[in-house]
């Protein structure tokens, strides 16, 4: 029997809620929380208030442009943590509710491992081993992936996470949260090569990260160099453009270097990357140069690269077929644990 999965996913800013049949996904709806823009961050309170206003708006498109008819479910999937608890707990109550209502199986599904798994929606097969770097806004990750929920993780960052590289060098550039795709969009036409900013190693594990020290860096930087660094922008149009494509070329270059360390260290050709930072373009096309060396890069699609629901449901359908803990756990509907363990 098919399986008809209605996944939500509500961690952070985004609203999402996606209908799956099997690995397929038949819709993917998100709304992202403009309003932070103007508090330079993800206000916690008010993103879970607007979670409690839209998810029904969101959930009902999602069934509509699905063509799937809400009787027809037979799973349902959420995302249970990592994440804001305010946000997590609204998808999360909403779901269960949907689930004990229907009389159909529940399932809660780790934020980091639907980011991993996002690369291979739409793929045939996943062929294991590879490695895994996923970077989003809370975090920076190097893992082995052995088999379907086999992990070893080689790293993490010690500090902040890549995507807060971008998101605190905007703020203190003047531009809007979230910083990455703005910054992304600028270097585009900048000079990576104007700066060259030092990005921290961790002596203890040559596959953690350390971003704390290049946000640093560029205060530094701005202070020295520009009494006043927002004039100076204003005048020079090429200056802010130069700093964005010289500040991210050392984050983006940091990512790529310990990847393929990993990789190389342990044998492996296959390289996937998720998280909302992999939307990145220097990260991309960095990475695709090394497919001339025979390593296969995977990345999700733009749409599944942010937070959505679409990976949360295909998560919750390779636990469905993959994982036995999961299938027992699915015999108690409204009831998941926290799977961290073997993560
Ligand atoms: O995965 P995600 O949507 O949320 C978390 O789980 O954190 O990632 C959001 C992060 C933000 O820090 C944002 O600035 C960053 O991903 N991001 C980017 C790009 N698009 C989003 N960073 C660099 N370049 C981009 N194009
Ligand atoms: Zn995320």
């Amino acid at each position: 029997m098919a399986l008809l999965n209605f996944a939500i996913e509500t961690s952070c800013d985004e609203t999402s809620a996606s209908i799956l049949k099997d690995n397929k996904v038949l819709s993917n709806i998100i709304s992202s929380q403009q309003f932070h823009t103007e508090y330079g961050g993800i206000v916690p309170e008010l993103a879970s208030r607007a979670h409690i206003n839209f998810i029904d708006q969101v959930s009902c498109t999602a069934f509509k442009e699905s063509g799937i008819k809400p009787d027809k479910i037979n799973l349902v999937s959420a995302t249970q943590g990592p994440g804001l608890i305010g946000s997590l707990l609204v998808g999360l109550n909403y779901a269960k509710a949907f689930s004990v209502a229907k009389k159909i199986k529940f399932i809660g599904i780790n934020h980091i491992e639907s980011h991993l798994y996002s690369c291979f929606i739409g793929e045939k097969d996943i062929e294991f081993p590879f490695i895994s770097l996923i970077v989003s806004g809370g975090h920076t990750i190097l893992i082995i992936v052995k088999d379907y929920f086999k992990y070893k993780i080689l790293g993490q960052t010690q500090d902040d996470a890549a995507g807060e590289a971008f998101d605190k060098a905007a703020k203190m550039l003047g531009l809007e949260y979230p910083g990455g795709p703005i910054i992304d969009n600028l270097a585009r036409k900048g000079n990576a090569k104007f700066h060259k900013f030092p990005v921290s190693y961790v002596k203890e594990n040559q596959y953690d990260f350390s971003f704390s020290g290049i946000k640093t860096s560029l205060l530094y930087y701005l202070r020295k160099n520009y009494t006043d660094i927002k004039a100076e922008l204003s005048k020079n149009k090429m200056l802010l453009k130069d700093i964005c494509a010289s500040y991210q070329k050392a984050v983006i270059d940091t990512l790529i270097e310990k990847t393929l360390l990993a990789a190389n260290n342990h044998g492996i050709k296959k390289i996937a990357v998720s998280g909302g930072v992999s939307a990145n373009s220097r990260l991309r096309s960095e990475f695709k140069k090394y497919t001339e060396q025979g390593f296969s890069v995977y990345f999700p699609q733009k749409e599944y690269s942010t937070d959505n629901a679409a990976m949360t449901g295909y998560t919750a359908y390779l636990k469905f077929r993959y994982s036995k803990i999961n299938r027992t756990m699915l015999e108690e509907p409204a009831f998941a644990r926290f799977d961290y363990d073997n993560f």
